[in-house]
């Protein structure tokens, strides 16, 4: 069993300069999200180029956007050779369009974010969501959905593989039960590892349709679409999936969504789905595994209406409920948990990373 919080926390030391590293942290938030804004790595291009050229494309003054790219250059975000400015390879990895490791979905996502943040006092005072989306147009409506869909896709983009690799060996032949499966990139992980098993892909019609399209395409023999709402009374689409069919039923950051109700429905219902001898993973943030996923909580105060992260144990206790009764919990090296659950001991992974 891998011990849960065995990470320090930011403030555990107590000098000056970590205080002002801490607090000052947002400026270097503000300006990763100004680089990708201005799209800075394309408009360097791999020649670079000279800070009157940069200065003139983006319409800023001459000599406050030379400031910007020099303290960029101090940063070690980009690089100077002789006259011209080139992307480092943190920009290169990160900020380059179309490649794997892209967060531009994660920086818009994020620069949505600053605004339910300042509504932190606000919220606490409430007790309830301040920052509300209602008053979204349908255009605006669309791009939230997108980048939110892409900021899901960027992160699990980084996690599959190691979220896969802490199962352990499998079987060649399975089926696999995503629910709640976003964009579709855990899943397409999955099947590339795993090229002789079948899977059903879970979410909302909108969101389904657009991961058919785009992540699952080339695995659109292997996939079975569910267009469902998991919570929804008296649907009877989930009912459709044949009870103990699939051999490994993920949950990855679906719980967080949802407040302790639902998510003992939804618990309910992936142990109703896996086969008696398969596991239930639970990939997610859970408030006593470290600092950032205490913080990931009141993130979901603050852009949900009921969601919060769960401890380990409380996770744990609803799956005993459903007859899942062993577990083992993964640190993954890119910061979130796997909660692997089966029936007995036996159902567990064999090998642990
Ligand atoms: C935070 S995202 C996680 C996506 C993906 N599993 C991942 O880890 O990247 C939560 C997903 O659950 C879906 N979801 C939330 N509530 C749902 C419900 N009641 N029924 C079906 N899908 C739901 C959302 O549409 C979204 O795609």
């Amino acid at each position: 069993m891998i011990q849960i919080n065995s990470e320090q926390s930011p403030f555990s030391g107590a000098s000056f300069l970590q205080f002002s590293d801490l607090l000052t942290g947002y400026r270097i938030g503000l300006l990763l999200m100004l680089v990708e804004k201005i799209g800075l790595v394309g408009l360097l291009g791999p020649q670079g180029k000279t800070s009157p050229q940069i200065c003139s494309r983006l319409g800023w003054d001459a000599a406050f956007g030379q400031r910007f790219l020099d303290c960029l250059c101090r940063l070690e975000l980009i690089e100077k050779k002789e006259d011209r400015y080139l992307p480092g390879s943190f920009s290169q990895k990160f900020f380059t369009p179309d490649t794997p490791n892209y967060q531009g979905n994660t920086l818009c996502f994020e620069r949505q974010l600053l605004q339910s943040w300042q509504q932190l006092e606000a919220t606490l005072t409430a007790g309830h969501r301040v920052y509300a989306t209602e008053d979204k147009n349908e255009e605006e409506i669309q791009q939230a959905f997108s980048r939110y869909l892409g900021a899901m896709d960027e992160a699990a983009n980084q996690r599959a593989e190691e979220l896969f690799t802490a199962l352990g060996p499998l079987p060649t032949q399975g089926t696999i039960l995503d629910l709640g499966g976003g964009s579709g990139a855990h899943l397409a992980t999955f099947l590339t590892r795993n090229p002789t098993w079948s899977a059903i892909f879970c979410d909302l019609a909108q969101v389904v349709e657009r991961a058919l399209q785009e992540r699952l395409a080339p695995f659109a023999s292997r996939v079975t679409p569910w267009r469902c709402n998991v919570l929804a009374e008296n649907d009877r689409e989930l009912d459709a999936i044949n009870d103990k069919s699939c051999d490994l039923t993920l949950l990855s950051n679906l719980i967080h969504c949802q407040g302790p109700e639902e998510t003992t429905r939804i618990i309910g219902l992936a142990a109703r789905k896996t086969t008696a001898t398969g596991r239930l993973l639970i990939h997610d943030f859970f408030s006593d595994c470290s600092w950032r996923d205490a913080l990931y909580d009141l993130h979901m105060m603050l852009n949900t209406y009921n969601g919060r992260t769960y401890r380990v144990q409380e996770c744990v206790d609803m799956a005993a409920n459903y007859g899942f009764c062993a577990h083992t919990v993964h640190r993954l090296a890119s910061g979130s948990t796997l909660l692997c659950l089966a029936r007995s001991e036996s159902g567990l992974p064999v090998t642990l990373p």
